[in-house]
Formats: structure tokens, C-alpha cells, sequence
């Protein structure tokens, strides 16, 4: 998610939950061309399993990106079929692409091409696409069914299906992340139809009840928001959905000050203030009494000029009910 899902995020995100699969922010084929390449790719080897998402719409400039997620190591390309902001669309990609299912099968075979591993025993790197159930008021079954049927064809196999319509006039990005109505039954009947696909649900799920059953008809569930307001639901998925025998955190203080000490790391590697890392843990003690005053101590700006540590004491002055 863009401005949210950065490798500071992603640190935090795994001291919930190693198993569960991250995603960076978009990140476009041009900025990948003429940027920053490391401010783009660069990431914590903790951060693994690890999906790079892409934007952009011209084979070749995917399969570029997608040679540089190879080299990076990351461990699956997702191209992006479901942002309908409006620079996104001047870009010719995002959402605007369910339009054009032929091209995004055209970027799907160049990526796949270039995610061949280029030694012998070497598996190659997943290509994904994320995408909407319709766009604008294009709102039948076949659309989508179509849409998924052609780019399986160019040998895409899993499919992130964000379950509503993207508008592409008229409402603004953070506007169609709640209107038009989601429809779960359009992607449980994607994975009724192509049940060799791996068939991904993602839009307005908030508890892990809700990823339960929606677990019962498709393959996995994507959480953006909520996983990050309110990260706590991510505690025990290590043990409930994959598995594991435990789970990494035994409670939320111990999450706290495993990232003073990245925070300390991460100054000390990178100047990089803490205050760009603390932003992404304020969820923490969500629905908790003293979450407000815990809050405002790690947003409180007039403590920039302190080390991490004496922020955590600041923000314990008045301490959260135990986790
Ligand atoms: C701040 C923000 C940034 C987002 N950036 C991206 C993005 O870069 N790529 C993407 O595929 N979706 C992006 N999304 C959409 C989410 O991935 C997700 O599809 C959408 O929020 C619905 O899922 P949710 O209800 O679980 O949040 C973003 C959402 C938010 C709130």
C-alpha cells in the first residue's frame, strides 16, 4: 500500500507474523528505469516471503523490473490491475488495464520470460496480478471471468481479487476503497471456475473469523487496512492459519521494543529518524484503555530529538493496560 506497506512497515509487520506474505508499495516500471533502484528495492532479509508490486503496462519495461526483482530476491512480481487513481491512469495502468486483458497477457508472458531463473535448479520467481472484480459500472461476471480466463492463458497463476467495482471518474482512490458494494460471490465463483488457479480474496476483511470463512472458498485472503490500524490481529496467524507451533510475539511490549532496537539500528545504519518507523506501530494497542496517551507519545514531534528509548518511557509514563 502506497506510503504504508515500506520496508519499516514490513519490519514491523514481521515481528506478528513470519509466514504471512508481504507486499511492497507500488512501485513503477519508470521508477525502477530512472530512479533510485535501492531506495525502491532495498529490504531486511527478515522481510522474506516478500512480493514486489509492480505498475506499469509495457512488456518491456515489466520485464525489466521483473529481472531486477530476480536480482533483488524477491520472492514473487505482482503487476498491478486494481489502482484506479487518475495519474495512474494517465500512466495507462492500475485498473484501467481490466480493459485491455490482451496487453496485461502480453506483460504477464515478458515478465514470466524474464523470471526464468537464469541457472538450472533455480525455481522462477511466481508472476501475480492483482486486479478489481469490474470497472466503472461494467459489472457482470463474464467480465471478470474473461479477464482472469485470458491471463491465465499467458500463464499467470494467482490471481489478488480486490472485490469491487473501481470507478474510474468520479470518485476518489480513498472513496472507491468503500463504494461501489463489495461481492465475495464473484470471487468465490472465479475459484469455482478455474480451481487450478490460486484464487486470492481481498477487500473490507477485518477479523479473522471473516478470513475463516472466506478461507472455505478460496485459496487466501489479502488484509491491507486493517492489518495495518490494527496490527494485533496479526499475532496469532502464524499458529491459526499456517500452522506454525507458536507464534513470534508473546505480547505487544515485546513487539515495542523489538522496534526501539531497529529504530536504534536503523539511525545508526541509515540516519533514518525514528519517527519514520514509530508511524507504522501507532495501531499497536488498538482498542486498548491508555492506547490514546501511548499513541500521542510516539507521534509527538516535540520528541524527535530523542533516542527511541526515552520515547518508549515517555509513552509508558502512563502505561497501556497489559496487552
Ligand atoms: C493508503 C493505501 C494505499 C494503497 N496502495 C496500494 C498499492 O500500492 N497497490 C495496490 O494494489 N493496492 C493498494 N491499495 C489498496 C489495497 O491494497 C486494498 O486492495 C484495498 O484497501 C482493499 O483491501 P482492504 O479493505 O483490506 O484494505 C492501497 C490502499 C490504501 C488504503
Amino acid at each position: 500500500m502506497l506510503d504504508w506497506t515500506d520496508r519499516h512497515c514490513r519490519h514491523f509487520h514481521r515481528q506478528l507474523t513470519r509466514q504471512t506474505r508481504l507486499y511492497t508499495e507500488m512501485v513503477t516500471t519508470g521508477a525502477l528505469r530512472f530512479g533510485d533502484q535501492a531506495r525502491h528495492l532495498d529490504y531486511g532479509a527478515e522481510e522474506h516471503p516478500l512480493a514486489l508490486q509492480l505498475g506499469g503496462s509495457e512488456p518491456e519495461e515489466l520485464a525489466h523490473a521483473t529481472r531486477l526483482a530476480r536480482q533483488w530476491g524477491y520472492d514473487e512480481v505482482n503487476l498491478n490491475c486494481g489502482c484506479p487513481s487518475e495519474r495512474v491512469q494517465r500512466g495507462a495502468f492500475g485498473a484501467c488495464l481490466m480493459a485491455e486483458a490482451l496487453l496485461v497477457a502480453d506483460c504477464v508472458r515478458a515478465m514470466r520470460e524474464a523470471a526464468e531463473p537464469s541457472q538450472a535448479g533455480q525455481a522462477a520467481l511466481p508472476v501475480t496480478v492483482k486486479h478489481r472484480i469490474g470497472i466503472d459500472k461494467e459489472e457482470s461476471y463474464a467480465f471478470v471471468r474473461d479477464f482472469v480466463g485470458t491471463v491465465a492463458e499467458a500463464g499467470c497463476e494467482v490471481f489478488i481479487v480486490h472485490a469491487r467495482n473501481a470507478w474510474l471518474k468520479g470518485l476518489s482512490p480513498k472513496e472507491n476503497r468503500e463504494v461501489p458494494p463489495l461481492r465475495y460471490e464473484l470471487v468465490y465463483q472465479l475459484k469455482r471456475e478455474f480451481p487450478q488457479l490460486t484464487i486470492v480474496l481481498n477487500g473490507g476483511v477485518k477479523t479473522n473469523e471473516e478470513i475463516a470463512a472466506h478461507l472455505a472458498h478460496v485459496d487466501g485472503v489479502m488484509v491491507g487496512r486493517e492489518a495495518y490500524h490494527n496490527p494485533w490481529l496479526m499475532a496469532d496467524w502464524d499458529t491459526r492459519f499456517w500452522g506454525e507451533a507458536a507464534d513470534p510475539a508473546s505480547d505487544r511490549d515485546a513487539v515495542e521494543q523489538a522496534m526501539v532496537r531497529y529504530m536504534a539500528e536503523r539511525h545508526a545504519a541509515a540516519a533514518t529518524p525514528w519517527a519514520h518507523i514509530a508511524r507504522h506501530m501507532l495501531g499497536l494497542h488498538n482498542g486498548l484503555s491508555g492506547a490514546r496517551r501511548w499513541r500521542q507519545a510516539w507521534s509527538d514531534h516535540r520528541l524527535k530529538g530523542e533516542p527511541p528509548e526515552s520515547v518508549y518511557r515517555h509513552a509508558h509514563r502512563g502505561a497501556p493496560a497489559a496487552a
